[in-house]
């Protein structure tokens, strides 16, 4: 068995082959729109959602060719979840993997467009052929993004979190935020390999159930980040959330007890591949990782 490491290298580098093949330049002055996507989503990032992609279809024995356009799929439209995150408008953030946002490498209304391009690219790679010879796995993976992405997931989390700015929100009404904000996205994730693989419902939940509770204490790590971590190390500007008065669990519990909540998170989130057995060491491991990550 490869070591976590290894493997998550190894799903990088497929990802970003995938990413370059499905995101070729055009001719003409759209050109331009093209190269911003490319500068968005390749060349950095943890490619933590493709690794879910590509380790849970591993579970059920899907080709890699297909998991990697997947994976690719979700990166697209995560890499415009945060080209749109850093506007001016929303975080105003001017670095991003360490390096200038797509808003100040080129300018708003091209990063805006790149966002805009990027999420319907990983709808169009979803409905292509190529992802899924069973037309029905196709459909399925493209209304489980519809519903992660839209206004009852990842949109509508962005609207609490800046509707919630300044204001003292409870940990249930936290938790909810972040569920649609990041949670829905990384759920999806996981539910993707079970789709791609056919798997049976129960299957299919169990994965559903790791994706969740992932993406909850993957939220909160980033929070505790924003509070202890170096922008050097994560790569974006930190202490932006106390600034901002963002609606965080580390600004109503404190750092020691929002450790904790990340912590049993991330171990129930392993519980709940006991019967996949030692197929799914790495999505064990990553759970670990999610909370003891330092970028
Ligand atoms: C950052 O996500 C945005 C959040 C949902 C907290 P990641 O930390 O996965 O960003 P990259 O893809 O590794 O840059
Ligand atoms: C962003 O959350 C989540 C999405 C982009 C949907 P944050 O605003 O906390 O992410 P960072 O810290 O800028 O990466
Ligand atoms: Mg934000
Ligand atoms: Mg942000
Ligand atoms: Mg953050």
């Amino acid at each position: 068995m490869t070591s976590l490491n290894e493997a998550l290298a190894q799903t990088a580098h497929d990802v970003e082959r995938a990413l370059d093949d499905l995101l070729p330049i055009p001719e003409g002055a759209e050109a331009r729109v093209v190269e911003a996507m490319r500068y968005a989503v390749l060349g950095g990032g943890k490619r933590m959602r493709a690794f879910m992609v590509m380790e849970t279809a591993a579970l059920f024995g899907v080709d890699r060719r297909c998991s990697a356009r997947v994976a690719a799929s979700i990166e697209m439209l995560h890499a415009y979840s945060l080209v749109h995150d850093d506007l001016p408008a929303m975080d105003d953030d001017d670095m991003r993997r360490g390096k200038p946002s797509t808003h100040k490498a080129f300018d708003e209304a091209t990063a805006i467009l790149a966002g805009d391009a990027l999420l319907t690219r990983a709808f169009e790679v979803l409905a292509e052929p190529d992802t899924h010879s069973n037309p029905d796995a196709r459909c399925e993976l493209v209304l489980a993004l519809g519903k992660a992405s839209g206004a009852h997931g990842m949109v509508g989390g962005q609207m609490i979190d800046i509707a919630s700015e300044g204001k003292t929100l409870t940990a249930d009404e936290i938790g909810r935020l972040q569920a649609l904000k990041t949670g829905r996205l990384i759920q999806y994730s996981a539910e993707a390999g079970a789709i791609l693989g056919r798997a049976n419902q129960m299957q299919r939940h169990l994965l559903v159930c790791y994706g969740r509770d992932v993406g909850a204490a993957f939220q909160i790590a980033d929070d505790i980040l924003d509070v202890e971590g170096s922008a050097e190390d994560v790569g974006k500007a930190t202490g932006k959330d106390a600034a901002a008065g963002k609606a965080t669990l580390v600004s109503i519990l404190g750092l020691e007890r929002a450790k904790l909540q990340a912590d049993m998170l991330a171990k129930q989130a392993a519980e709940h591949l006991d019967s996949f057995g030692d197929k799914a060491a790495h999505l064990r491991a990553l759970a670990a990782l999610v909370v003891a990550r330092k970028n």
